[in-house]
C-alpha cells in the first residue's frame, strides 16, 4: 500500500504539489470514487486510477532507448550539461530514472534508461558478458594486424588488459566493434594503443538489442518485452 500522491508523483503525473492539488480539487478518482487526502493508501496494482476522467497506467517500472546526441550527459543530473534523463519526455518520466551504462559525452547512440535498479545491475555486471557494438570514425588508417590484436586483448599503457573484443573494419577510417565490459573511455583508449584517435563514435547495439533506426538523436522510446528480453540473447 502506498500514498496516492506519492504514487501519482512516481507515474509521472506531476510534481508532489501538482498532484495535491489535483487531488483536492477531486481530479482523482480510485476505483470510481473521488479521493481528497493525498495520503490516502491504495495499491496501485489493484486499484483503478484515474486523473480527470483519464486512467492512469500504473507501472512499476519503465525501460527507455534513446538515441543519446553527442554533447549530452549520461548521468541523472549535471551542473552545467543537459543529461539523457532530461531529454525524457513528460509521458516517460518517472522519479528515480537514471541511465543504465555510460556513454562520453561525446559519444551518440543507444543508451536505456530505467528505473529498475536490478535490470540496470544485469546489464552492467561484468559476469553477464553483455556485448557492446560500436561504429567508430578514426584519423587514420587502421593496421593489417589492428583485427589480431583486438582479438587477443589490449593492453593499456598502464598494464591494463581488456578481455579480447571484435573489430571489422568497415572501410579505410572506420570500423565496428564489440566489447564485452565498460572500463572509462575504452573504446577510444583501444584504438590509442593502436596509434588512432576516435573522430566519432556511436553505440549501435546492446547484447541482442539494436538501436531503432527510426529513433533521430535525442529521441527515446519504451522497449517492447520482447527488446527486453534481447538485451540478454545472443550476447
Ligand atoms: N568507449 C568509449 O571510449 N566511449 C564511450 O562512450 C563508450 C565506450
Amino acid at each position: 500500500m502506498e500514498r496516492l500522491d506519492k504514487i501519482l508523483v512516481s507515474q509521472g503525473v506531476g510534481s508532489r504539489n501538482d498532484v495535491k492539488r489535483l487531488i483536492r480539487k477531486k481530479s482523482v478518482t480510485v476505483d470510481g470514487q473521488a479521493v481528497t487526502k493525498p495520503e490516502y493508501k491504495i495499491d496501485p496494482e489493484s486499484c483503478e486510477i484515474k486523473v480527470n476522467g483519464q486512467a492512469v497506467d500504473f507501472k512499476k517500472y519503465v525501460y527507455i532507448m534513446m538515441n543519446k546526441p553527442s554533447g549530452v550527459v549520461s548521468a541523472t543530473d549535471d551542473n552545467t550539461a543537459e543529461t539523457v534523463v532530461d531529454l525524457v519526455p513528460s509521458e516517460l518520466f518517472r522519479k528515480g530514472l537514471f541511465p543504465a551504462g555510460r556513454l562520453d559525452k561525446d559519444t551518440e547512440g543507444l543508451i536505456l534508461i530505467t528505473n529498475d535498479g536490478d535490470f540496470a545491475h544485469k546489464i552492467l555486471s561484468p559476469k553477464n558478458h553483455i556485448y557492446k557494438r560500436y561504429y567508430a570514425e578514426l584519423n587514420g588508417e587502421l593496421g593489417a594486424n589492428a583485427v589480431e590484436r583486438f582479438e587477443k586483448g589490449i593492453k593499456f599503457s598502464d598494464g591494463t588488459k581488456c578481455l579480447p573484443a571484435k573489430l571489422e573494419i568497415a572501410d579505410k577510417h572506420s570500423a565496428y566493434v564489440e566489447i564485452c565490459e565498460g572500463k572509462y573511455h575504452q573504446v577510444k583508449k583501444m584504438f590509442a594503443v593502436l596509434g588512432l584517435k576516435v573522430k566519432y563514435l556511436k553505440r549501435l547495439k546492446i547484447g541482442g538489442l539494436s538501436l531503432d533506426g527510426n529513433l533521430h538523436i535525442g529521441e527515446c522510446r519504451e522497449l517492447t518485452d520482447l527488446e527486453k528480453k534481447s538485451i540478454f540473447i545472443g550476447k
